[in-house]
């Protein structure tokens, strides 16, 4: 099936989608500068697979290391392109090193490789739609000026790939918008690894749970929602990876050509206040909770239309909430037990 350069494959999103890449018959080839991933991810998706994946340990803001990359791995026949730094809050205290981290690996992968044939994905977000005037929000609905420099560097990285398809590179691109990426693989052997607090709902409250937070504060119940506070559509991080496959499958056959966007959701949303009624159902255990203040910058709500994926990627989200909380669970007692 071909050998994919995966990109910060050893992080959340990438090391689902390597072990994915490895059940599709795909051979990937981890790059990652473990500025924010853990090395022995690496025997983790050894122990669920039964392969271990190349790995390059490079700082893709390097340009002659990209260079020797293209040298050391001449026959890829795609890029899936996680790398980048995701830290909202941080990227507006450190715009120069979000714009460094999260433009410059893209410009010298496209640069090192321009010309070849080579399918190409990339991970964008639904930050790039800001808070929608209609929902659900469709890849047609407008990108609107960016909250904070890290979406803003998803709208750019956007720009620059439909600039370089456009210009006759011989690159096939979908640019894939994730909702809200939650839960761990089913065997508990890779997850979500926050560094310091978590910033993000569920590794904080499986934290608060598991007793390493004393609880969890729900930023804000007076929104304009059901019950008042914010909704998000939350996607399985298994589903998602799979949706990589998806998008490589379709660059693959006849049926697509030059520049791509879809949404990767399930479509449904869910408040926050219904996740923590989720993770109290699915795993038994309580959570202690309280309101808090809004927190600056969130939006609302916003829940994807995926009818596009569906018809074109002929991929669809599976698992649901409950498989979403049990497995990000089961994945928070594994470390408990076994640190990485
Ligand atoms: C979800 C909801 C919070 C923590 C961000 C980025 C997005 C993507 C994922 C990726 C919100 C509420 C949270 C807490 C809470 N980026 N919340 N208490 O903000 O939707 O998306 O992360 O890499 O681009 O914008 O995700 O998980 O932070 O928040 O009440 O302790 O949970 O207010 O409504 P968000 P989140």
């Amino acid at each position: 099936m071909g050998k994919i350069l995966v990109t910060g494959g050893l992080g959340f999103i990438g090391s689902h989608t390597v072990v994915e890449l490895i059940n599709a018959g795909y051979e990937p080839v981890i790059v990652d500068d473990l500025s924010n991933s853990n090395p022995q991810i690496l025997d983790q998706i050894e122990k669920i697979s039964g392969v271990r994946p190349a790995f390059h340990q490079i700082d893709l803001s390097e340009e002659n290391l990209v260079r020797k990359l293209t040298v050391a791995e001449p026959d890829i026949e795609g890029i899936i392109h996680f790398a980048a730094s995701k830290a909202v809050g941080e990227s507006v205290k450190l715009p120069l090193k979000y714009y460094r981290n999260n433009i410059y690996p893209l410009v010298n992968l496209l640069e090192a490789w321009y010309g070849t044939p080579l399918n190409f994905v990339f991970s964008s977000s639904c930050t790039v739609y800001g808070q929608p005037d209609e929902l659900p929000v469709t890849e047609k609905s407008p990108v609107k000026p960016a909250a904070s420099p890290y979406g803003n560097t998803k709208q750019i990285a956007e720009e620059i790939l439909r600039d370089t398809v456009a210009s006759g590179s011989n690159y096939k691109v979908i640019a894939l918008r994730y909702f809200n990426p939650v839960g761990a693989h089913e065997t508990a052997l890779i997850g979500e690894l926050p560094i310091g607090v978590p910033q993000n709902l569920v590794p904080y409250i499986t934290q608060a749970a598991i007793g390493k937070r004393e609880k969890v504060t729900v930023f804000g119940d007076d929104y304009n929602t059901p019950d008042g506070s914010c909704i998000r559509d939350y996607i399985h991080v298994v589903d998602l990876a799979k949706a990589h496959i998806a998008a490589l499958k379709l660059m693959q056959s006849n049926n697509f050509s030059g520049y791509d966007v879809f949404n990767i959701g399930t479509g449904k949303g869910n408040s926050v206040l219904e996740i923590i009624a989720a993770f109290e159902k699915s795993t038994g255990v309580k959570l202690n909770y309280e309101i808090g203040p809004r927190r600056e910058g969130d939006v609302e709500q916003v829940w994807g239309d995926v009818t596009k994926a569906a018809s074109q990627l002929q991929w669809k989200a599976e698992l649901g909430i409950d498989e979403m909380m049990s497995s990000a669970w089961n994945w928070e007692k594994y470390l408990s037990e076994n640190p990485l």
